[in-house]
């Protein structure tokens, strides 16, 4: 058991319409009451955002608002572009960015990254900063490497005290979506040198406080096992977000971890 309050994230992707999603989110809310013992944040694409956002609210709901993606810019000629004011103005708290979606689908680059994590905490909002390897890097024993890597350069000119915004979630890009989960004790030694890593960055005490979420075909099944490591704060859920019984069930092994009933 650690300090850390556990968070589970539910990324919706480009997944549901507008009504599935008003529907999930509903009974999200109607079914998680461990607000006290565990964060949680959901990531609907953002033509969804506002009914979701109401759908929560209309239950008094602690699950957060977050958003996939936005522009760092604050205003300008960027076509098909969102930025961050337009984000909290729908109710977005949380931003999700680097994830691997992003990086190796779209193209992002680590600068980008850097940028859009350094806006985001300007601009008093909430950061989840994914990273993760690819197979071909695993393969290579390059994992530390890569992770590490990504990680740096993601918060590189985040201070001390942003850093307290900031979560970290380490999803091996071959374990996304595949069914494939990192074993708990793979994921757990991966999360443990990304928790060094921070204490080389910054401190032993943001090193502590830093929850790393993990994600990677993370479901009620492996969620209890995975929660249960040491340096394992949660998780990013992807497909197992997009049924409410299964996330629920997900935020109770969560709420578990933290050795208190949902
Ligand atoms: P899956 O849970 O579908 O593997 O997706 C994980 C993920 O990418 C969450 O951001």
């Amino acid at each position: 058991m650690s300090a850390r309050k556990p968070y589970v994230g539910g990324n919706w992707k480009m997944n549901l319409n507008g009504q599935q999603a008003v529907e999930l989110a509903s009974q999200l809310a109607d079914g998680f009451t461990a607000g006290d013992q565990v964060q949680a944040t959901v990531f609907p694409a953002f033509t969804h955002l506002e009914k979701v956002g109401k759908a929560l609210d209309d239950k008094n709901s602690p699950i957060q608002l977050g958003a996939q993606d936005f522009y760092h810019q604050p205003n300008g000629a960027y076509t098909g572009e969102v930025s961050i004011a337009m984000l909290k103005d729908v109710g977005a708290s949380v931003m999700l960015v680097g994830h691997s979606e992003r990086r190796h689908v779209i193209g992002e680059p680590d600068t980008l990254i850097n940028d859009k994590v350094l806006a985001a905490l300007e601009a008093g909002l909430e950061v989840i900063l994914c990273i993760g390897e690819k197979i071909e890097q695993r393969e290579a024993d390059k994992t530390h490497h890569i992770n590490t890597g990504q990680l740096g350069y993601g918060l590189a000119g985040v201070s001390d005290a942003q850093m307290a915004r900031v979560t970290i979630a380490y999803e091996p890009v071959w374990a996304i979506g595949t069914g494939k989960t990192a074993t708990s004790q793979d994921a757990q030694e991966t999360h443990q040198v990304i928790r060094q890593a921070l204490w080389f960055l910054y401190n032993d005490d943001i090193a502590n406080a830093v929850r790393i979420q993990y994600g990677g075909s993370c479901k009620p099944s492996n969620a209890v096992e995975l929660f249960s490591q040491a340096d394992i704060d949660g998780g990013l859920i992807g497909g197992a977000a997009l049924k409410s019984e299964d996330f629920l069930a997900i935020l109770q092994a969560a709420a578990n971890s933290a050795g208190v009933p949902a």
